[in-house]
């Protein structure tokens, strides 16, 4: 059984692109793998050091995730920072982490240029504890988007010179996973490109009919086909393509077919859109807040995970002091 690790930035609420591209397979993956799902929270404070609520933001991430689909019975689900070992793991791996590798992390100078007035050593040391998050359970798969690959890169040259270095075979270098098939990408709703919490064009899993329904009309289209089989614009594509997760296959045909034959009412797509996407959100929006308003239930979930992570990491770190050669008097 492989052992699969993702960590969640504690920054932002859960759209549908992280859903589809990222959650559902989570909680398919879970039954089959030995999973590790664990809220980034120190990470987070890398960009956001001085949150408005920082306990906020972590118990709707929790509980976001925790709707669903993800089983704490089954999967592992902690924080960061219940784990003292990942930051003893940390400090270690900076030892063998060099400054010139983590100025040129693609992802590092990305953040610099974003924020030019906190290049603060967490920000540089990002991959580090990254690198530290997955290898502390000797993960084997990293569920990550195209985005996270340079940290990723970064953990398996880690892997690999701590090895080396130590003359061990401590750590498995861990592969990305894209769950085998081709990544799902959604669309955004402002006519081009993806779905993204940055980009503000997004459809949350907390966002309640009436959000959803001014975000949908007020989505972008064109001013519609005027000739019959006319190639669709990029905006409108989109909006097909969102249909194709949440609306019934009829449903979309009639609309297809409508658009071929150019008799199509953007605002009725539109509408008929915003209804199936009211629908498919309903329920996990409703479990959200169940869950989220369950305090007793998220602190059981929370210990839970917190005893297991510590249970795989402290072996980690104890065969990763004793190979660096630490000794007890
Ligand atoms: N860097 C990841 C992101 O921004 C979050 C993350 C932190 C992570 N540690 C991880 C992802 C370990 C996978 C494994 O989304």
């Amino acid at each position: 059984m492989d052992t699969v690790v993702s960590g969640i930035r504690s920054t932002g609420n859960l759209h549908l692109g992280n859903y589809f591209g990222a959650l559902r397979n989570f909680t398919r993956m879970q039954h089959e793998n030995r999973c590790f799902f664990f809220i980034a929270d120190y990470h987070s404070l890398t960009t956001h050091p001085t949150p408005s609520n920082l306990h906020a933001n972590v118990r709707q991430v929790l509980s976001e995730y925790l709707a669903c689909g993800i089983d704490p019975e089954v999967a592992t689900i902690y924080l960061q920072s219940d784990v003292p070992e990942v930051t003893e793991l940390y400090l270690l791996l900076n030892m063998i982490a060099y400054k010139g590798e983590l100025e040129r992390t693609t992802t590092f100078k990305e953040k610099v240029r974003n924020q030019p007035d906190n290049v603060n050593a967490g920000l540089l040391t990002y991959p580090v504890l990254m690198a530290a998050d997955i290898i502390i359970h000797k993960a084997h798969r990293v569920p990550v988007g195209k985005d996270q690959e340079p940290h990723l890169e970064i953990t398996r040259k880690f892997a690999r010179r701590f090895n080396t270095m130590y003359n061990t075979g401590t750590f498995p270098e861990p592969e990305a996973y894209n769950f085998g098939e081709k990544l799902v990408k959604i669309p955004g709703l402002d006519g081009s490109g993806k779905m993204g919490k940055s980009e503000g064009n997004g459809i949350y899993l907390s966002d309640d009919e009436k959000a959803i329904r001014r975000k949908v009309m007020r989505a972008v289209t064109d001013s519609g086909p005027d000739q019959p089989n006319q190639k669709m614009a990029e905006p409108i594509r989109n909006l097909f393509t969102i249909m194709q997760f949440v609306s019934e296959p009829d449903v979309i045909r009639h609309f297809k077919k409508q658009y071929a034959d150019c008799t199509i009412r953007y605002g009725d797509l539109k509408k008929q859109l915003a209804d199936d996407l009211s629908a498919f959100v309903a329920p996990i929006r409703e479990r959200i807040t169940e869950i989220s308003a369950n305090s007793e239930y998220l602190r059981k979930v929370v210990n839970t995970g917190r005893d297991k992570a510590r249970e795989s990491a402290s072996k980690t770190v104890r065969e990763v002091r004793e190979v660096i050669g630490f000794r007890p008097f």
